[in-house]
């Protein structure tokens, strides 16, 4: 019989396509450029189904060109580039990553939390550019961590990661907004707040998204938002770009009316905004959260599990959109 064809949206661990390729006929990026919109859909037109890693959109036009389509596999947990409701209308099923990566993600979300409030990077390039010639007493004085108010937006489980390493690990006060409200047992055991938006921008010494993006979180921080934060906060962005008005924050960064950001996504990326390139007080990384080699490692098996799962023995791992 022959084995179903798949596509391999971009390049991926050898031993993972090794895998595929027990079950499938696989076409794969070897390149690892990023395909355009038509080179996607020709790609894709005659597979069952689609490995893909976030960054390829999957649309009614898309789905409408490939009918023989059955299955998208992001290797990853958030699925903005998925128009879900589409794919559904199209009996194409989507699935993520989730719980593989979450401890990984919340570990670089203080990484670059801490990185932000001690000024690492930006001391760091002061001393490889020769300038450090004495010791001086306020010489990249930054922000405490310990003691103070983390605040979060988004409270999945990646948040309550960062929640319980803020308040166990650095005896943070923890506050957060989510859509719903954690059960409280879930409250307690990261030891966080429930409050209302404005409230979490006025009291957060430390504010960390982590929400989903979609329309409704479209610039859910722009000018006004950044306007209701402390002077001396800090905004961490491990989430998705759209989230922040990219050109707002580097307003609010230039002119210190917070006193730093560190992002590891943007608005248009791989594209930064230029003016986010010029601030000093910006900590900037090329969306890695996840990046470890054991969490991309079980992320690629489980998308890769989720192809063979459905494809194969009918019975995907971690549905987005089941029938
Ligand atoms: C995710 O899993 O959504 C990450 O952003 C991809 O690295």
């Amino acid at each position: 019989m022959n084995k179903p064809r798949i596509l391999v949206a971009r390049a991926v661990f050898p031993h993972i396509i090794e895998l595929l390729e027990q079950h499938f006929e696989v076409e794969h990026n070897q390149a690892d450029a990023a395909w355009s919109k038509a080179d996607l859909i020709a790609r894709l037109h005659g597979k069952a189904g689609a490995f893909t890693t976030g960054g390829e959109r999957i649309d009614a036009e898309l789905l409408a060109a490939c009918p023989e389509l059955k299955i998208c596999a992001n290797m990853a947990v958030g699925y903005n580039n998925f128009d879900l409701p589409a794919m559904t209308a199209r009996q194409v099923l989507g699935t993520n990553t989730p719980d593989v990566l979450t401890e990984t993600t919340a570990d670089f979300g203080f990484a670059l939390l801490m990185a932000t409030a001690r000024r690492v990077t930006e001391s760091e390039h002061f001393l490889r550019a020769g300038k450090w010639s004495k010791w001086s007493y306020d010489m990249f004085a930054g922000s405490d961590v310990h003691g103070s108010t983390l605040g979060i937006l988004g409270m999945g489980r990646i948040g309550q990661g960062i929640a319980r390493r803020g308040a166990h690990g650095f005896g943070m006060h923890v506050i957060y907004h989510n859509r719903s409200r954690l059960t409280p047992d879930l409250e307690a055991a990261c030891k966080a707040r429930y409050v209302g938006k404005d409230e979490l921008l006025a009291q957060a010494d430390h504010l960390v998204l982590v929400l989903p993006y979609s329309a409704e979180s479209h610039h859910a921080i722009g000018a006004a938002e950044l306007a209701k934060m402390k002077p001396t906060a800090n905004l961490i962005n491990i989430a998705r770009g759209g989230i922040v008005d990219d050109a707002a924050l580097a307003k609010a960064l230039k002119e210190k009316r917070i006193a730093a950001a560190g992002l590891d996504v943007f608005e248009g990326e791989p594209k930064v905004h230029p003016d986010l390139l010029t601030v000093p007080n910006v900590v900037l990384t090329p969306h890695i959260a996840s990046a470890t080699v054991p969490t991309r490692q079980a992320m690629a098996k489980l998308a890769a599990d989720n192809l063979v799962g459905f494809l194969v023995h009918g019975k995907p791992l971690t549905p987005l959109n089941p029938e």
